[in-house]
């Protein structure tokens, strides 16, 4: 999955000739799971046409301050548009509109939108190369980069002028590349590697059988994407469960039963940075296995159980800079268990749920959480989808750890 995915990306479009590649710059977007509008300047529809742009993007495509065919015309809103970004590509990015967004001119909708998006905005020069390589245009490069504006260089090439020379837009395929090295590159977790433990285990009683939870593991699979979607690379050990994930940055390790699962997280933990182990392991395991299917030879079956290892207080044992979380499911005494929990393990963080609170647990779609650091610092949630959850988890663990 490209780290664009779920992202809003908003495409100016100028009016150079690249802009015909702007028609497989979406495309590429679409592919890579963003969510893409575009606004053009005027002039770029001489170039290529805004249905062919709202067709592949899938939304209206903008260029005026209000729609000139509606007849109650609607004020377009820059301001909103702006917010609404992610983040801004400007390309092509003409030596005329870099000269504008340079100088604060705001005599277009797309220029306007520049001035008002807080995201992080990108541009790809393309013009002739001696336009290229004119003063003016090198003190718009600086000026705009000054601001924080991040350029994607031109590459060398033969122009729409028939002269070879630096000034071709990057290639749709490579401003691709361009943005996802950037964003990734910047991300708080870059480098960091993150363990996960998620979903059930099964304790086998036969061939046939076996003692499980009901976890989805769901949380587990959001904290997962949560880490990679800052930069991590994740090893994402998790028991049986529907859940699927793709991820360049995601390693699933597949285990079925506690002691697969503590075989896996200690052969990964001294690598890793942060380690958040949220899976439902069994507390207990029988302690013989038949080798053969039990009959019901009898009206009563008993079986013996043994505990199995405690994973988490396991790696608490031997941390050393990890920074380690768990969870506590509880259902009375909660805070008061979950900072016994927290101690006991040598945890830097505990999530706390409370089967008391409606919507919480591990079957649905949602929780409601209590983090509590070892500083004994409390912060209560309201009730939110679990893909909200693993990110407040993950800017928690970002600042605690000062990533
Ligand atoms: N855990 C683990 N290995 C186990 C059991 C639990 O790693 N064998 C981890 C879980 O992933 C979770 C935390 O420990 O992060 C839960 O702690 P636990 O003491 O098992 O809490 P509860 O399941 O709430 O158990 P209890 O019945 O003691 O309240």
């Amino acid at each position: 999955m490209s780290i664009l995915s779920g992202k809003n990306v908003l495409l100016g479009i100028t009016a150079g000739i690249a802009a015909y590649k702007t028609a497989a710059l979406v495309r590429l977007f679409i592919k890579s799971g963003a969510q893409v509008k575009v606004v053009m300047t005027p002039a770029s529809k001489d170039f290529i046409t805004p249905l062919t742009l709202s067709t592949l993007s899938k939304n209206p495509v903008l260029s005026s301050f209000t729609n000139e065919d509606d007849t109650d015309a609607v004020w377009n809103n820059h301001v909103d548009l702006g917010l609404w970004a992610d983040i801004f590509v400007i390309a092509p990015a003409t030596a005329n509109t870099m000269s504008k967004m340079a100088n604060g001119s705001s005599d277009n909708l797309l220029l306007a939108t520049y001035l008002s998006a807080k995201c992080p905005v990108y541009f790809a020069p393309a013009m002739d190369l001696d336009m290229y390589k004119h003063n003016s245009t090198k003190a718009s490069f600086d000026k705009l980069q000054s601001f924080g504006n991040v350029m994607i260089p031109a590459t060398s090439g033969e122009l729409a002028s028939g002269l070879v020379g630096e000034g071709r837009m990057a290639e749709p395929e490579d401003i691709i590349t361009f943005l996802e090295n950037d964003i990734l590159g910047k991300l708080p977790l870059k480098g960091k590697k993150v363990l996960i433990t998620a979903g059930p285990t099964y304790e086998a009683i036969d061939p046939v059988r076996f003692i499980g939870n009901h976890s989805s593991g769901k949380m587990g699979f959001e904290i997962a994407k949560a880490s990679a979607n800052l930069g991590a690379e994740v090893i994402l050990i998790t028991g049986p469960t529907h859940q699927k994930i793709s991820h360049s940055l995601i390693n699933v390790v597949p285990v079925t039963s506690a002691e697969d699962m503590y075989q896996q997280v200690h052969k990964y933990f001294d690598t890793v940075a942060i380690a958040i182990l949220s899976a439902a392991v069994a507390d207990f395991t029988p302690k013989e296995v038949s080798a053969k299917k039990i009959k019901k030879t009898s009206d009563t079956l008993k079986l013996e159980l043994k505990r199995t290892k405690d994973i988490l207080a396991s790696i608490g044992e031997t941390k050393k800079n990890q920074f380690l979380v768990g969870f506590a499911l509880e259902t009375h005494n909660e805070l008061e268990n979950a900072i016994g929990k927290l101690k006991k393990k040598n945890l830097n963080l505990i999530v706390l749920n409370s089967l008391q609170d409606k919507g919480a647990g591990f079957k649905g779609d949602t929780n409601k959480v209590t983090f509590i650091d070892n500083k004994s610092t409390v912060t209560e949630f309201q009730l939110k989808s679990k893909a909200e959850v693993a990110e407040d988890l993950l800017n928690e663990i970002v600042k605690q750890t000062h990533a």
